[in-house]
Order: C-alpha cells, then structure tokens, then sequence
C-alpha cells in the first residue's frame, strides 16, 4: 500500500511535466499541410487560381498531391512554361509514382506546378507564392482567425497531443 502511494506520488508530477512541456511547445507549430485541390485533390475541372486564391502559403508548409497516379504527375516549371503548358523542361519533377506527393514551400518566391499528359491545358496548373511567416499572432489573433485552415490544422496537432498525453497518463497508472 505505502509502495503504491509513493508510485502514485511521482506519476502524478511526471505526467503533469509531460502536459506542461506539450503546452509550451504548441505555439511552436506553425507549419500547414495544404491538400492541393481540398477534397477534390490534383485532378482535372478544379481551378487552381481560385483554390489559391483565398489561401497564405508560408515558409515551410507543404503541399501535399493527392491524384490519379496512371494519368496525372506534379511537375514544377517555371512562369514562361506554366502559363504554356510546356512540360518538356521541369524545374523539378515530383511525381513518386505513388499519386501523393509532397512540395516543401522551402524558399519565399512564386511555385508553379503543372501536370503534364495534356491535363495542364484542361487547367491542370497551380501557382502558389510562398511568402515569410507572419509574426507569432497573438491570443486576440488567434480568435480573429480562428476559421482559416491554418488554426485548424494546430487543432489537428493539439488532438493528438491530448491522446498522447492521455496514453503517457495510462501507462503511468499501469504501474500503480
Ligand atoms: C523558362 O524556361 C524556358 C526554357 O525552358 C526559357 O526559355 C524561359 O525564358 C524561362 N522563363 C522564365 C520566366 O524564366
Ligand atoms: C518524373 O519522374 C517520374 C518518376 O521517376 C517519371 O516516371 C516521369 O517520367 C518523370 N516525368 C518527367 C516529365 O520527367
Ligand atoms: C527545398 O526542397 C527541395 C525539394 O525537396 C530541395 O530540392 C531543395 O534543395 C530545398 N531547398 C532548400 C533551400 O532547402
Ligand atoms: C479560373 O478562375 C479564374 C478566376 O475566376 C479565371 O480567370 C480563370 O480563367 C479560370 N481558369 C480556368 C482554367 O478555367
């Protein structure tokens, strides 16, 4: 009995640590995962000026491609070919094979993506300006924009932090 108390004792500390340290590092999270196209992904009849246009790419998110990986690819060109359609020389090719492939916004500068196989034609084409991240917004911030994809993407990190913290929790009382 004395020995279950004394565990209960550190447990309960070590978990509350284990909140704390959750907490603190939150704000730090600030990358979003954009899927290129929403729920209807990369494909063809989206029109990606106007997916783009009411979104803020910042330095260091990502875009994530999500097609039809026997028709359409993810090919990085540069203005000049974008507005073209003109395949023959990408800056970048990265399509896996897998039809999900993944752009790190690494650089601040204008991305243009376009699907070659024709599909570019048809308005197969996506052009992002990546700009610096805006200042750590503020508690009054945060509340502005509570409905942009960027906070609900942070609310997809605090989820799984909590069943993290909530599985920490359980091994801890395996022990009592
Ligand atoms: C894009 O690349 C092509 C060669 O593939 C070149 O002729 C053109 O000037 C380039 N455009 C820009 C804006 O750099
Ligand atoms: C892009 O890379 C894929 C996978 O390596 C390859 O199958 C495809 O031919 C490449 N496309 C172009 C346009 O280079
Ligand atoms: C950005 O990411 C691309 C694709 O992974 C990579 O080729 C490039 O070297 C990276 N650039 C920087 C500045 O990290
Ligand atoms: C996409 O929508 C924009 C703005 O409404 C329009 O200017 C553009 O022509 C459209 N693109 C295609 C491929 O339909």
């Amino acid at each position: 009995m004395e020995m279950r108390l004394t565990r209960r004792g550190i447990a309960l500390p070590a978990a509350m640590l284990t909140c704390a340290v959750l907490l603190v590092m939150l704000p730090e999270v600030t990358s979003t995962r954009f899927i290129v196209g929403s729920n209807m992904g990369w494909t063809s009849n989206v029109n990606y000026t106007v997916w783009a246009r009411d979104r803020h790419f910042y330095l260091g998110d990502w875009l994530f491609f999500v097609y039809d990986r026997n028709q359409m690819d993810v090919l990085e060109v540069n203005k000049t070919n974008y507005e073209t359609c003109n395949s023959d020389h990408p800056l970048h090719n990265y399509t896996t094979g897998a039809g999900r492939d993944v752009v790190p916004l690494n650089v601040t500068r204008h991305y243009y993506f376009i699907s070659s196989k024709g599909f570019c034609y048809g308005g197969m084409k996506l052009a992002v300006l990546v700009e610096d991240l805006p200042p750590p917004p503020s508690a009054s911030k945060i509340k502005e924009k509570s409905g942009s994809s960027r906070f609900t993407f942070r609310s997809q990190i605090i989820i799984p932090a909590l069943f993290a913290v909530a599985a920490v929790w359980d091994s801890f009382l395996l022990f009592l």
